[in-house]
């Protein structure tokens, strides 16, 4: 197990084994290549019919789209995972962002930086959002334009501590909504996956969420967040106190993708979480819904992927229950304009 240690109080990076060396932010050095491409070549099947601006004239996307996105989104997350493998029980050069416990390591940049190219590649006209991009300061921006929204590693931490719940979180929005998505776990190599009104996998196989409605029958996966302000700690306490009155016990894996394909596949009922981002979120809300679960605000609202929180649960019933209990700790959404993902079924 790799040992951390902050080595420097006047530097943000640190090494996790052996001595360290204060390295200039690679987020900055990398940010021209990483700038999204808005490129208008166009050689690519998909591109030529997929262009929305304006709700009426969007154009219908087909299956054979979206198998075609689907099965690129796995080949970049099997990419991708095969990068993250090989750097899990290596050395990592770690920096921190907003606070200790907010982390970044070349790995995650390296690896943004190869998916955005694979896709770039295949997909000349299309756009993307990605964690260490924004990180670097290009601004979320979702439009109707087919985009690629990616987390290189959901759990930085857990890929700090080698902690294998590590996953590469990919989806692609069209119109607005997510058309396709995979999850997949890099170390144990399990891969979640869906497109819009076609169901939810787990390497190939449907999964469903478990269906219960009641909160006494219930798993409940959150996460408690270190090096929060007194009132924000206030707030977790009180709704951890509130659900372990309530339900049948408290996990968390530490990658909120990871978290959400629980609720998928059965294995836990609810999922909430407060300060996440849409590349943490988007592919689990579509995975969540095609396996038959709930996605909401953590109000009970309906949810915005730009909105910072999400509550998913395996029923309506549960979800509201669960939603109607919570202390609330609000976010800057990552953009001002709301993004309602609609159910399949719209
Ligand atoms: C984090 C993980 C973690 C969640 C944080 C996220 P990252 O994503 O999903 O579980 O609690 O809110 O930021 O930074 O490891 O990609």
């Amino acid at each position: 197990m790799a040992t951390c240690e902050l080595l420097s109080s006047s530097s943000s990076q640190y090494s996790t084994m052996g001595k360290f060396s204060i390295q200039k932010s690679p987020v900055i050095d990398q940010l021209p290549e990483m700038v999204p491409s808005h490129s208008n070549v166009n050689n690519n099947v998909d591109d030529t019919t997929v262009t929305g601006k304006q709700p009426s004239e969007r154009v219908k996307v087909t299956e054979e789209q979206r198998l075609l996105w689907l099965g690129a989104a796995k080949e970049a997350a099997r990419m991708a995972g095969k990068e993250v493998r090989s750097a899990f029980y290596r050395e990592k050069t770690v920096t921190m962002k907003s606070s200790p416990a907010d982390l970044v390591t070349e790995t995650d940049q390296n690896v943004e930086k190869m998916v955005f190219s694979f896709f770039r590649r295949k997909f000349p006209t299309h756009r993307f959002i990605g964690e260490e991009t924004t990180a670097a300061g290009v601004p979320v921006e979702l439009t109707d334009d087919p985009t690629w929204i990616i987390d290189p590693i959901d759990g930085t931490n857990n890929f700090v501590h080698s902690f294998p719940f590590v996953a590469v979180a990919i989806a692609l929005s069209v119109n607005r909504e997510i058309e396709v998505a995979v999850t997949y776990n890099a170390i144990l190599d399990v891969m979640y996956s869906a497109a819009r009104g076609t169901g939810a996998f787990r390497d190939g196989k449907r999964i469903s969420v478990s269906g219960a409605t009641d909160i006494k029958e219930s798993l409940i996966v959150t996460t408690a967040k270190s090096l929060l302000t007194p009132q924000k700690m206030e707030n977790t306490f009180h709704n951890l106190r509130s659900l372990l009155e309530q339900g049948r016990g408290i996990r968390n894996l530490g990658t909120a993708a990871l978290n959400m394909c629980q609720i998928a596949e059965g294995a836990a009922e609810v999922y909430f979480e407060f300060g996440i981002h849409c590349w943490d979120m988007a592919s689990g809300a579509l995975i969540i819904r095609e396996a038959g679960g709930v996605v909401l605000d953590t109000a009970g609202g309906p949810f915005n992927l730009m909105g910072r929180c999400m509550l998913a649960a395996s029923s309506m019933e549960l979800a509201q229950t669960v939603a109607s209990g919570l202390r609330h700790d609000h976010k800057k959404p990552d953009t001002e304009e709301p993004v309602f993902l609609r159910s399949a079924k719209d």
